[in-house]
């Protein structure tokens, strides 16, 4: 009598499990494609020292400087002017006469923020030069996001007047 070997045999039963698994992993349906979350968009707004302050990189806020007017968004750059950084005092604040003097002691950021701007009018022509090729930088590597208006001003009040 022939004996037919059973193909039910330890092997046959691991390839089939494999198989069985390679379909389940081709049919598996694959996971829906989710775009990456799109940045919260940019709206350019006028900023009085006091409320340009809370943007230092703090409580999960994003970093903003002030140069000549111009508010940046730095935030990208948190390494240098997020808390603990080297350059964390200027964020938050009007930065102008820290980078045209190259300084970043305490002394060069405006003391009264309900006061008038920092108008930077006793700098020389070399701190002007500094100035503008820190403006330059962050041109090309941030984004404007307002500008600063001292507190009282028409364009503080009009700006409060929309909010
Ligand atoms: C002890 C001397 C200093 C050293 C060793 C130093 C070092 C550096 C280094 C390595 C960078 C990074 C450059 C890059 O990767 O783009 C940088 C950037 C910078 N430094 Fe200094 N620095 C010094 C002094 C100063 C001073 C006195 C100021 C004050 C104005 C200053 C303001 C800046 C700013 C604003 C940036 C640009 C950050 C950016 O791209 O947003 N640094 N510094």
């Amino acid at each position: 009598m022939l004996h037919r070997a059973s193909p039910v045999t330890p092997v046959n039963l691991i390839l089939l499990s494999l198989f069985v698994f390679l379909v389940y992993l081709r049919l598996k349906p694959a996971k829906p494609q989710t775009l990456p979350r799109a940045p919260p968009p940019t709206v350019f707004r006028t900023f009085t020292p006091p409320e340009l302050f809370p943007y230092n990189g703090q409580n999960d806020m994003p970093v903003y400087l002030a140069v000549r007017g111009r508010v940046f968004d730095v935030t990208a750059g948190r390494n240098f002017y997020g808390p603990g950084g080297p350059y964390a005092n200027f964020a938050g604040r009007d930065a102008s006469r820290g980078l045209a003097c190259g300084s970043f002691d305490e002394d060069m950021l405006t003391k009264d923020l309900d006061g008038p701007l920092d108008t930077l009018s006793d700098l020389g022509e070399e701190q002007f030069e500094a100035l503008r090729g820190w403006e330059e930088r962050f041109s090309e590597k941030y984004l404007i996001v307002g500008k600063l208006v001292p507190v009282g001003s028409e364009e503080a009040k009009a700006a409060a007047a929309r909010k």
